[in-house]
């Protein structure tokens, strides 16, 4: 029987830079606050044409081109997003009609920083049987950020990324999607969201005058804690679960939370810093398209080899957290566009 693979990896990083000093200009922060509490020293921005739905078509295009393969030919466009476009229609729809990808089924999925490894448990199936899949996780996090909130301001970015699926059967190789494991605990919601601008909170004069806008609410310690416990628990539940031992993990590519959060998840699932991919410190945390781009830039710095196992875990907004075992059969292509000015 076929199994899920990706076929092709995009990525998209916008241009423009925003480093930790340049916010220690806007608020009452520090490069050496950042870095040491978080490892990110600077992060990725959208400039002022682009959209949710400009930055996903930037890296599905790019995930499609690399492989040279027709958009007309997709069953299915999905993105994956807390920050969309707008409320309705999906931000899939824009991006289908942009990428030319003519007959495809357009939705979006939302699950916080865990959002994108659900997402492709519920596609693997789909992709396994014979479905075109292109699916992006997009985020616009400056866009839902209060910048009068230095512990929440300094963490995020924007970007994408994106795979193309398809099954393995048609003579396409790349890198195949195994088994995975997720979980949600909504008793738990309330401590890192969006809560504002939804049903439950409209948006009104009165809520703006109370400076509650739609931005981004955490509590940044509880939240800390729980993706420490939550990451290494699910990882080492799928390890142990697939029959492989840690030794059989090449890489760990973790959620791209921050430094501190990515260390602790490595020393307790047991697997070497030197095995687990860190971008964090040059594009933050990106939520849904932070696993994306971490394996778009792990394929542009050569750092997969056939034969190799990966092991990814996520955690966030829900909460949700979720891991995701991946089979390097072959390399696949990719492209990810990451050139930056400051
Ligand atoms: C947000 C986080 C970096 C804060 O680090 P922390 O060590 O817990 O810091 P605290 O919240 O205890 O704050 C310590 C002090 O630093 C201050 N502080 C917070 N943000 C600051 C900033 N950007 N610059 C300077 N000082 C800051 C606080 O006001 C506090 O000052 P006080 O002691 O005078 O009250 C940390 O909790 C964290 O990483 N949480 C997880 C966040 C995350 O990854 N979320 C997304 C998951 S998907």
């Amino acid at each position: 029987m076929a199994e899920a693979t990706i076929w092709s990896v995009g990525g998209y990083a916008p241009p423009h830079i925003l480093t930790n000093a340049m916010l220690s200009e806007r608020m009452d922060t520090s490069d050496e606050w950042i870095r040491t509490r978080t490892g990110i020293q600077e992060r990725r921005t959208a400039g002022p044409d682009e959209t949710t739905a400009s930055v996903s078509a930037r890296a599905g295009q790019a995930a499609l081109e690399s492989l040279g393969f027709d958009p007309g030919d997709l069953d299915w466009v999905l993105v994956c997003t807390d920050t969309p476009e707008m409320w309705s229609p999906a931000t899939a729809c824009f991006v289908q009609e942009s990428l030319g990808a003519k007959r495809a089924s357009a939705i979006d999925l939302t699950g916080g920083c865990a959002g994108f490894l659900q997402t492709l448990q519920i596609l693997g199936p789909l992709a396994a049987s014979g479905q075109n899949v292109l699916v992006i996780g997009t985020e616009l996090l400056t866009h839902a950020l209060d910048w009068n909130d230095r512990s929440t301001a300094v963490l995020f970015g924007d970007g994408a990324g994106a795979f193309l699926l398809g099954p393995s059967d048609r003579g396409v190789s790349g890198i195949r999607i195994g088994p995975g494991l997720s979980q949600s605990d909504g008793s738990q919601a309330d401590i890192l969201g969006k809560p504002y601008g939804g049903t439950r909170h409209n948006i009104t004069p009165d809520l703006v005058a109370e400076g509650k806008h739609h931005t981004i609410h955490m509590e940044g310690q509880k939240v800390f804690k729980h993706a420490v416990t939550m990451m290494s628990d699910i990882g080492r539940r799928l390890i142990q679960g697939a029959n492989l031992t840690l030794d059989q993990i090449d890489w760990v590519v973790p959620h791209q939370a921050n430094q501190r959060i990515i260390d602790a998840v490595s020393h307790q699932v047991g697997i070497p810093n030197e095995r687990v991919f860190s971008h964090v410190a040059h594009f933050a945390n990106t939520g849904s398209a932070s696993i994306g781009m971490a394996l778009a830039d792990m394929l542009d710095r050569a750092l997969l080899a056939p034969g190799q196992q990966l092991l990814s875990v996520a955690f966030g907004a829900g909460f949700s957290w979720a891991s995701q075992l991946f089979t390097v059969d072959q390399i696949p292509p990719s492209r990810f566009i990451h050139e930056g000015s400051l």
